[in-house]
């Protein structure tokens, strides 16, 4: 009998790569999603996924999606996650994240659904000492995005441990998530896009103005922020792993999933040339908000644990798929 999976956020960018993913892995899928940022095209034409449209926040919608596709577990990509709107508007973000998270516990709860994977994030280390971040790197998130991730992962902590409680979570918390699905026809389109590997592409394209690089003057080798890009069907591999561990095991867990490498914005900009062929038109930019110089994971227990490997580890591979996709879709969904 294949098992269903309830993919909260599962029209979103990397909820769309994963839903096609566990569809791959004999998974039947019901993505639950209010199209508020997503986009349905992103998972029709794929067997065994139902869609149903709603807020997580609508508990009386969630228990009635429960009844009647009996998940085995739930997979959680709903968020806002635009860092700078976060300090602008906290409280949007404590509803839909905090908020969001709490219904769909508490859903769980009422319908006898025991297990969550959840979407977290390096933004949960804030400005790390360290240049490879572990899993137990301290969390000091530096903006109400990232705080309100980790309140969600301390909540699915003490959810798990309470003596009623027969709850068990995983926690990944993604690096950069770059690129898009090799053969399906989808990929990143965010509005607004803060990215940068799509806003590489959109200069490149003309579509987006010019490339603006935030700041030159950081400590890293050429004073560009360096980050740990990792491809999406690395993640979404990820997910199926983390999903089959947690119940097999029947066992909570944290992972930091990046590949290892940092990469600069100047090594972005330098690949994106190298694999289109195309000038990358740019300028320098003074430093955005809250921007830490360096941020790479160390994915030894996601490695270990999940025995995950990322396959995708090289920049241009990633650069190749983005550039696929945008060069198919240059409005993004729309085209
Ligand atoms: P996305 O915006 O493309 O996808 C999120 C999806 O959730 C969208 O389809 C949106 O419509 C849906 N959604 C949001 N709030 C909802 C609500 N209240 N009810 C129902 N649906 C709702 O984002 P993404 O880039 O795919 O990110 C997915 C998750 O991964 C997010 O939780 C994000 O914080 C996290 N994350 C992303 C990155 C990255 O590099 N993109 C890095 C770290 C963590
Ligand atoms: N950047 C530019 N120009 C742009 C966009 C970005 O120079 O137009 C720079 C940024 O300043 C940063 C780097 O490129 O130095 C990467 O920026 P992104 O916005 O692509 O990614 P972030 O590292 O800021 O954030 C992403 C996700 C967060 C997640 C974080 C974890 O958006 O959700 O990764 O590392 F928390």
């Amino acid at each position: 009998d294949q098992q269903t999976i309830l993919v909260a956020g599962g029209a979103g960018y990397i909820g769309s790569h994963v839903v096609a993913d566990l569809v791959e892995n004999k998974y039947n899928v019901v993505v639950y999603d209010s199209l508020y940022k997503g986009h349905k095209q992103s998972i029709v034409g794929l067997k065994n996924v139902a869609f149903v449209k709603g807020d997580v926040r609508d508990g009386d919608l969630l228990d009635k999606t429960f009844k009647r596709f009996e998940p085995v577990a739930v997979m959680h990509f709903c968020a806002d996650s635009l860092v700078g709107e976060s300090v602008i508007d906290p409280l949007k973000y404590y509803d839909n994240n905090v908020g969001g998270a709490i219904s769909l516990l508490q859903a769980m709860g009422r319908n006898g659904v025991d297990y969550i994977v959840f979407s977290s994030t390096a933004a949960i280390f804030g400005d790390p000492e360290v240049d490879i971040i572990s899993e137990d790197t301290p969390k000091a998130p530096k903006n109400p995005y990232g705080e309100t991730k980790l309140a969600i992962e301390r909540m699915l902590h003490w959810a798990s441990e309470s003596p009623s409680s027969t709850l068990k979570y995983v926690a990944l918390r993604y690096f950069n998530a770059a690129g898009a699905h090799p053969t399906r026809d989808i990929g990143e389109d965010h509005s607004p896009e803060t990215h940068l590997i799509p806003n590489v592409m959109k200069a490149i394209q003309g579509s987006g103005g010019r490339l603006k690089v935030f700041g030159n003057d950081y400590q890293t080798p050429d004073g560009t922020c360096v980050r740990d890009y990792i491809h999406v069907m690395d993640l979404s591999q990820a997910h199926v792993k983390a999903l089959a561990w947690m119940i097999h095991n029947d066992l909570s867990g944290q992972f930091n999933l990046g590949n290892g490498n940092g990469f600069s914005v100047m090594d972005v900009i330098g690949s994106a040339k190298t694999v289109t062929q195309r000038e990358v038109p740019y300028d320098l930019a003074p430093r955005r908000a809250g921007d830490p110089p360096t941020l790479v994971a160390n994915s030894v227990k996601a490695k270990s644990v999940l025995g995950w490997r990322p396959e995708h580890d090289s920049m241009d591979d990633i650069i190749a798929s983005a550039w696929r996709w945008h060069q198919a879709h240059p409005a993004g969904y729309k085209d």
